[in-house]
């Protein structure tokens, strides 16, 4: 089994024990949150060690080089040596919410106001850190000429992020926010190709 050491402890992974699921068995706290490879959250840099590729899937080839990974999707097939991602791998853009909107009974607009550049395509999505450390995703839904940046949360009973949202959060609160991410975006290089546009979650944003 290979054994993941992680600030001066080391544990070994079960049979196809990610690296996060590992860690948190021993009751280290790391942040997460699509658990699928997809929002970079669980961002975590081996110090030693051979990396299965799959781990670095999507992230930029600098934060390769580097030996950033994902965590939630390292199956490690070697012993590494891990670390908590630097700050400088994902930075953050301080962003004041600037409008809050019921859409419906459950989706809230969310309007911010990046206080840096934030240049983004759309379809792609950004990663929003509550001043506690929770981060979640949400799709981006405005365009890059808009002066403004919006997402459009929907209300999960129960939920950390989208509950404080649409509960708490108020207007002229900050926000930091990292990103873009995300390749699912149109290229003008190509207007013939063909597009298959699937609305899940909120349904219109990623659209
Ligand atoms: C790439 C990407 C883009 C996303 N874009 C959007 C977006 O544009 N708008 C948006 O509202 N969300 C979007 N999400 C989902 C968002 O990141 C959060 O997962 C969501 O807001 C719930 O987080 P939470 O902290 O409120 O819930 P948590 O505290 O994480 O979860 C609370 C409970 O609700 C359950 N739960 C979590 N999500 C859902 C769900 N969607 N439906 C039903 N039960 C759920 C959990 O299993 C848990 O039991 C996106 C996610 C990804 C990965
Ligand atoms: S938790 Fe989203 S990439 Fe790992």
């Amino acid at each position: 089994m290979p054994k993941i050491t992680y600030a001066g402890q080391t544990y070994e992974c079960r049979g196809d024990e990610s690296v996060l699921e590992c860690l948190e068995r021993q009751g280290v706290e790391l942040p997460s949150s699509c658990r699928t490879g997809v929002c970079q959250t669980c961002m975590m840099k081996a110090t030693s060690g051979t990396l299965p590729a799959a781990a670095q899937q999507g992230l930029k080839p600098r934060l390769v080089e580097q030996g950033y990974f994902l965590a939630c999707i390292c199956r490690p097939a070697q012993d590494l040596s891990v670390t908590e991602a630097d700050e400088s791998a994902l930075p953050k853009v301080a962003a004041t919410i600037t409008e809050k909107t019921p859409i419906n009974e459950t989706i809230i607009r969310l309007r911010l106001k990046p206080e840096s550049t934030f240049d983004y395509r759309p379809g792609q999505f950004l990663n929003l850190h509550r001043d506690n450390g929770l981060t979640r995703s949400y799709s981006i839904a405005s365009l890059p000429t808009e002066d403004y940046v919006e997402l459009q949360v929907e209300y999960i009973p129960g939920g950390r992020m989208s509950g404080w949202l649409v509960q708490e959060a108020k207007v002229g609160e900050t926000v930091q926010i990292d990103g873009p991410h995300g390749d699912c975006y149109y290229s003008d290089s190509d207007p013939e190709q063909n597009l298959l546009l699937i609305g899940t979650g909120t349904g219109l944003a990623p659209l």
